[in-house]
């Protein structure tokens, strides 16, 4: 019976297909401004062109021979990289997959264009869908197999993503670092070879690399000029990319989710689909790259993407797991004097038998700690909506503690690989495991823990969602080869379904992604959360450089931004908290302190860049954003120009300690060279006496500030300043 219906569900799938192809040569793929422009020669698929878009795509014609397979199988003639290799039900490793038909849907401002290839002997469909996301210039690819051979079939790889670029000379752009110095951002020319940037960590995989990239075509590319590709994989779980150049001027890039823990089974009648890679074109540099990027995220893929980002002060910072009743009480009353608008307890606050006084124990259990917290998390949140804002929670229902209730209850709910001993060797890794987020149980349990917080305590309107160990011990000991082979695929879906089930039952609870800092800085996660936490780091100067590099690939408002005390936790760095917080300022703001230790001084510098955050925030996190200079050349100046040019905000931080003669010049875009703009420095430094130029207090008009710009005299390292440009009628 079960594989009667496979068969139907495959059946429907091909009549469905079939049904819609219609035959022309050139598939074009377009946006507003780009164009991705395919051919089917002969069966193969080629890729003819991926750049601005053309006036007639039927010149292409005569380039097809010169051009290359878009998504190379493995087997039949290419040498290069392949996009994919299956493994076919009687063992063959080698498949030949052809065009048969394409067909293209239109929704306002999307057009999809779903591709059928065939293998020619094995009864296996490939579907290849390009999404092309007219305004924002962004198209997204995704590769669906269908498997109706006569038993499973195993992906040896099916990569998301492939292009083949032309050129000369290619410079890669991504982010690389590790826990508490996440997202540095490097440029390296790709060389004759294959680079391959991976994570498989597991669970959580964007410490150390991100799966994103840009690269600039024949030279490096500012920010205004050069043709740059820029690319992404949403997708939390293991990751391969991969950049192949030879000496023709050919670079062949693909993206996918790594290949590397196993080879995915897809059972006989059954299928499997990748997830999305997105890709965007600029002719003009990296800058229009971004926004492009940033306007598909906010409009296809974050969550609430209209939804006003609220100021959250954390307690992690602050107390840590060491604290009393009476003292988060305090602390809930000092943030909402501040003017904050949610606090957010973190860990600490759970476990009974196993009390969560430090990281060895509790994870799993999680009822409230009663001796820390007598009232319960109900008179928390009252306490909270006494003094006008909302409460937060911390949980980590994916993971336990081997010292807890549920560990003891459920130890076949625990990773672990049989006839090896658990691999409990890096810090918290020490003490902690991962649930099976493949198992159904599981999932129902995870989901149950974070619903009857939710459900018990309706006032909760925050969750950060923190996840704290990699997975270095590959591998489940239960279940058949199959649920072996799929279960780094299987385990990232399975999150994403809770996290769909939460979305759905909650949908105005505000949820932060976290895996000990910027573990989890990904689209896959961001479609289920508001906002990820970007690092444990929150000294300012690391900030400007994660900031940076983050500003890439994600819009301000999904990077958590916190001021904390000073010197820094994790660099013991001393950075003065004007500098602090206009960095905060320029993402999602927020603290990270003890708001009962600020000093009078504090007290009131905190208020004044908050009511100030509040005043311009709409611009920082709805703006599009302009990357004027980089920290990596001593100062570093960002923008955001809201869509309408009426309003802007720029931010300017010494990174290094500059000649002291030295002004930093500020050259505005995005604003419109018509309009007059006034310019006032907001959130002044209230010991600093000296005007930091004689351009504020102005009116000059967009034309000037873009050509010429001003003048700011900034020059000592930690320096900083943020100026609000208005429009006057
Ligand atoms: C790691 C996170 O990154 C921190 O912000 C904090 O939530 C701790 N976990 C709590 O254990």
């Amino acid at each position: 019976m079960k594989l009667f219906v496979r068969i139907l569900f495959a059946t429907i799938v091909t009549i469905f297909w079939s049904d819609r192809l219609y035959a022309d040569d050139i598939i074009a793929v377009e946006t507003e401004n780009t164009g991705l422009y395919l051919i089917n020669d002969n069966g193969i698929l080629k890729q003819l062109y991926y750049g601005d878009k053309v006036q007639d795509k039927n010149e292409f014609s005569l380039m097809k021979n010169m051009s290359l397979e878009v998504y190379p199988f493995y087997g039949t003639g290419n040498f290069n990289e392949n996009a994919a290799q299956i493994i076919h039900s009687d063992g063959n490793i080698t498949s030949s997959v052809k065009y048969v038909s394409h067909y293209v849907e239109s929704f306002g401002d999307y057009d999809k264009t779903s591709i059928l290839l065939k293998d020619q002997y094995y009864s296996l469909e490939v579907g290849i869908t390009f999404t092309a996301y007219k305004s924002s210039d962004v198209i997204t690819m995704s590769v669906t197999v269908v498997n109706n051979e006569s038993g499973p079939v195993q992906l040896g790889r099916l990569m998301s993503g492939s292009l083949n670029l032309r050129g000369d000379r290619f410079y890669l752009c991504r982010l690389y670092g590790t826990q508490g110095y996440e997202a540095n951002f490097i440029e390296e020319e790709i060389l004759q070879g294959t680079k391959v940037i991976e994570s498989n960590r597991g669970v959580r995989n964007t410490h150390f690399d991100n799966p994103s990239f840009m690269i600039s075509m024949d030279n490096k590319a500012t920010e205004n000029s050069g043709r740059v590709y820029g690319g992404l994989l949403c997708w939390t779980g293991n990751f391969r990319m991969s950049y192949q150049k030879d000496c023709l001027g050919n670079c062949f890039v693909a993206s996918g989710s790594s290949d590397f823990a196993g080879n995915y089974i897809v059972a006989q009648g059954m299928s499997y689909t990748t997830p999305l890679f997105a890709m965007t074109y600029s002719g003009q540099g990296k800058g229009p790259a971004s926004r492009n990027i940033h306007e598909w995220a906010r409009t296809c893929v974050i969550r609430e993407p209209d939804r006003v980002r609220p100021i959250v002060l954390n307690s992690w910072e602050g107390v840590g797991m060491n604290f009393t009743e009476r003292q988060i009480e305090q602390m809930i009353k000092k943030s909402a004097d501040l003017g904050v608008e949610v606090f957010v307890l973190d860990d600490g606050w759970f476990g009974n038998e196993y009390p969560r006084n430090d990281e060895s124990q509790g994870l799993g259990d999680w009822q409230c700690n009663k001796k820390k917290l007598p009232g319960g998390l109900s008179n928390l949140i009252s306490v909270a909506k006494e003094n006008g804002i909302g409460f937060g929670i911390w949980v980590e229902p994916e993971m336990v503690n081997v010292n807890s209730m549920l560990a003891q209850e459920h130890p076949s709910w625990i990773v672990s690989t049989d006839k090896r001993d658990p691999l409990l060797c890096l810090s918290r890794m020490k003490s902690q495991q991962l649930l099976d987020l493949t198992n159904n149980e599981v999932k129902d349990f995870v989901f149950s823990v974070v619903d009857s917080i939710l459900t018990l305590n309706p006032g909760i309107s925050y969750v950060k969602w923190d996840a704290n160990r990699y997975a270095p011990d590959h591998g489940i000991s239960s279940g058949d080869t199959r649920s072996q082979n799929n279960f780094w695929v299987d385990y990232v879906n399975g999150l994403y379904d809770v996290l769909d089930r939460l979305q759905n039952k909650y949908p105005s609870v505000f949820f932060q992604a976290c895996a000990s800092g910027g573990g989890r800085m990904d689209y896959g996660l961001l479609k289920y959360c508001h906002e990820a936490w970007i690092s444990d780091n929150t000294d300012a100067l690391s900030r400007v450089y994660m900031q940076w590099g983050l500003s890439h690939f994600f819009p301000a408002y999904v990077m958590a931004a916190h001021v904390s005390a000073t010197p820094n936790h994790t660099t013991n760095r001393e950075i003065p908290l004007k500098m602090r917080l206009d960095v905060a300022m320029s993402a999602r703001f927020g603290i990270e302190l003890d708001p009962l230790h600020l000093s009078e001084s504090e007290d009131d510098c905190i208020k004044k860049g908050i009511s100030e955050y509040k005043k311009i925030r709409e611009v920082v996190q709805f703006g599009d954003l302009y990357r004027l200079a980089s920290p990596y050349d001593g100062c570093s100046q960002i923008m955001y120009v809201d869509k309408a040019k009426e309003r802007a905000v720029v931010f300017a931080y010494v990174t290094e300690p500059l000649p002291y003669e030295k002004y930093n010049v500020v050259r505005f875009e995005g604003l419109d060279p018509e309009s007059k703009y006034s310019l006032v420095e907001i959130n002044k430094d209230i010991f600093c006496s000296r005007e930091i130029s004689a351009s504020l207090g102005k009116v000059y008009s967009g034309d000037f500030l873009m050509k010429n710009g001003i003048r700011l005299n900034l020059n000592r390292q930690y320096q900083s300043a943020v100026i609000e440009l208005k429009k006057i009628n």
